[in-house]
């Protein structure tokens, strides 16, 4: 038997690039390449990379710089360097710059991939289409929505790596999720990056969810990520009809400063956003909703990030992603306005209220019953995406009712009920 190549897939950035970086590993599977961790071992390297804050970019670059040695030793060996990153600079500066890159194909163009692909290793044989297990978690698969994003939050890059937002017709999205039931996933989550505007034909997002319900066999439905702009009565009512819709939802708030707000362009303000997620937990009781700051955006003051850190107790959240202020434009006017210094004083005073604050939540579960499901006979993840631990009992691939008793670090510990 000849040895399979092998490829090894380097992904930085948000869900949309694992879900790409899967499709990616899929279109490597149909030529029966399969995938390793080991990069010594590979055949192929992938670098999907992200633009999203400056410290994203340097990262894939300094990874696309590692690989020259590798090169050097696989001299018949493939680089693709894909993603945002790879959209924003350009094949022609990266290939400038690091020469022993082969392919390199912007986020855009990424369902050109396979074209990549073809021009690099030939094309495809035939009896290599295969249906296979493309996720590395066996429980849980991505499927993607929508890409790009039609707003223009100040601060954000997206829209110009990514383009205005395109939808992907309900056909395609059930397919793609009925085909990833089959293969075993039980939990699905539909991506974009505002999921929830989807809308395509008459099919809104909360029908296009009733959809994916209904497909058999699946035991949980996660989207990722919101807007607060997006969500209407339809989705209000399933949320209250439909338990194995999770009761977790990420809902990116990025301050709590009306002005702030304004400036980034969000379209809400501070109350705008505290009642929607009151509208939302009185439809589904027990809904944990976690969050993205961004601390020291152009013109922040103290007061506003006051404002900023008194939302993390008043939002009951679950997480929050918090991040520094990234410019990512050369516009004057886009350029931090405080010092390195005091941008890390207050990420970290944001850090410490969100740690306390994640504790108090997850203290608040003791004595409630949560719906888990389980990963092994002992660990799963509750539907408001809590890590959850039992002593024995659990069945992998299925959902039960477990009684939370205690709580440590960032794990519920429960019995079966
Ligand atoms: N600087 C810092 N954080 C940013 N994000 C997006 N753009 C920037 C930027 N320029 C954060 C937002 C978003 C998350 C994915 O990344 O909080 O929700
Ligand atoms: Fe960026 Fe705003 Fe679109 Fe999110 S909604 S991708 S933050 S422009």
């Amino acid at each position: 038997m000849p040895t399979t190549k092998k490829v090894h897939i380097i992904t930085f950035g948000c869900q949309m690039n694992e879900a790409d970086s899967e499709g990616i590993a899929a279109a490597f599977r149909r030529r029966g390449y399969s995938l390793t961790d080991d990069l010594k071992k590979a055949d192929a390297v992938v670098v999907n990379t992200c633009t999203v804050r400056q410290r994203a970019e340097d990262k894939a670059i300094s990874q696309i710089g590692r690989l020259r040695v590798w090169k050097e030793k696989h001299a018949d060996g493939k680089i693709f360097v894909v993603g945002c990153a790879a959209q924003k600079l350009g094949g022609k500066n990266l290939k400038g710059r690091f020469p022993f890159v082969d392919e390199v194909v912007g986020a855009k163009a990424i369902e050109s991939f396979e074209d990549a692909l073809v021009a690099q290793l030939g094309p495809t044989p035939e009896s290599e289409t295969a249906h296979q297990n493309l996720f590395r978690s066996p429980q849980t698969a991505y499927v993607t929505i929508m890409r790009g994003c039609s707003l223009k939050c100040s601060y954000c890059i997206v829209p110009a790596v990514r383009g205005p937002a395109v939808f992907l017709s309900p056909a395609a999205v059930l397919k793609d999720a009925a085909d990833k039931i089959a293969a075993g996933a039980k939990e699905i989550v539909l991506l974009g990056q505002t999921v929830n505007s989807y809308k395509h034909g008459q099919t809104t997002f909360a029908e296009l969810l009733k959809e994916v319900l209904a497909l058999p066999g699946l035991r949980r439905l996660r989207f990722m990520s919101p807007h607060p702009l997006y969500f209407d009565e339809g989705f209000t009512r399933l949320l209250a009809a439909e338990p194995r819709l999770a009761r977790y939802i990420h809902l990116p708030v990025q301050s709590g400063s009306d002005r702030i707000l304004g400036l980034m362009r969000r379209g809400y303000t501070r109350r705008a956003y505290l009642d929607l997620i009151g509208r939302l937990r009185a439809a589904a009781p027990g809904l944990a909703v976690s969050t993205d700051f961004i601390v020291g955006y152009p013109g922040e003051t103290e007061q506003d990030f006051e404002d900023t850190l008194a939302l993390v107790r008043e939002g009951r959240f679950s997480l929050a992603y918090c991040f520094k202020y990234s410019p990512r434009s050369d516009k004057p006017e886009m350029a931090a306005t405080i010092g390195e210094a005091e941008m890390e004083a207050r990420l970290e005073k944001l850090l410490a209220a969100v740690k306390e604050n994640s504790r108090l939540v997850l203290n608040e579960r003791i004595g409630k019953i949560e719906e888990v499901l389980f990963e092994t006979q002992t660990y799963g993840r509750a539907s408001g995406n809590f890590a959850v631990r039992v002593k024995a009992g659990g069945a992998p691939g299925s959902t039960a009712k477990v009684l939370v008793t205690g709580a440590a670090k960032n794990t519920l510990n429960g019995k079966l009920i």
